[in-house]
């Protein structure tokens, strides 16, 4: 058994368990083409973890037009379709590295398991992974009605799990999820630059760092 202050773990999926980022950015770029606005890999830095609606406004806010709340609906729809395209041929080797050990290692430390991504893709991300049954419980984005960095998603999550969030470590790749995470009083370890995740608790490069007894 593992020494960890913890009773669950609650993981983000995309950044953190696989790379979708990618897939997102190719989406939101040809949108945001046919638009006529601007869009870099730069820009798209700013959109992780941040909902597919709001990802939208944001792509948007350099147009000169003013598009209709249909309008809108429309436009995520086609960029999620084209998203969906790009996911369907996704694999077990998609997950990152370190990704399934972690997940291994919390499960075996007796802590229950927690998703808590705002994409309302997260079930078909995790099927195609092959991981759907390593969680205990996975937030479904869809009932989810503020995104990050509200906290309603990681206290959803550790509701779910029946366990008090000061005993849950939230695990997030992107500035507005850590936001969530210390929102939701849980203690959160970042996934990729100390300098730029600066509110969370540790911050380690990738998964394959992960060490439940360090934090
Ligand atoms: C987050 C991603 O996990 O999910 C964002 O970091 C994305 O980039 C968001 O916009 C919503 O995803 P989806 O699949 O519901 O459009
Ligand atoms: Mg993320």
């Amino acid at each position: 058994m593992s020494s960890s202050r913890y009773q669950a773990v609650i993981f983000d999926l995309d950044g953190v368990i696989t790379d979708t980022a990618h897939y997102h950015y190719l989406a939101w770029k040809r949108l945001a083409e046919a638009q006529g606005v601007p869009f870099d890999l730069a820009f798209n830095e700013n959109l992780k973890g941040i909902d597919r609606m709001g990802s939208l406004d944001l792509i948007l806010a350099s147009s000169a037009k003013r598009y209709t709340a249909a309008e809108k609906l429309a436009l995520a729809d086609e960029k999620n379709l084209h998203y969906q395209e790009l996911i369907a041929t996704m694999s077990a080797g998609d997950l990152l590295p370190g990704a399934v050990a972690a997940l291994d290692t919390v499960r075996a430390a007796g802590m229950k398991i927690g998703l808590a991504s705002v994409s309302k893709n997260a079930f078909t991300v995790l099927e195609r992974l092959g991981i759907t049954d390593k969680f205990d419980y996975v937030v479904d984005a869809a009932l989810i009605a503020r995104g990050k960095p509200d906290p309603e998603i990681f206290l959803k999550a550790a509701r779910e799990l029946g366990v008090a969030p000061a005993d849950c470590l939230g695990v997030e790749d992107a500035v507005a999820s850590v936001a969530s995470i210390k929102a939701a009083g849980m203690v959160a370890l970042g996934i990729g630059q100390a300098d730029v995740l600066t509110q969370a608790d540790v911050v380690i490069p990738s998964l394959a760092q992960f060490d439940l007894n360090a934090y």
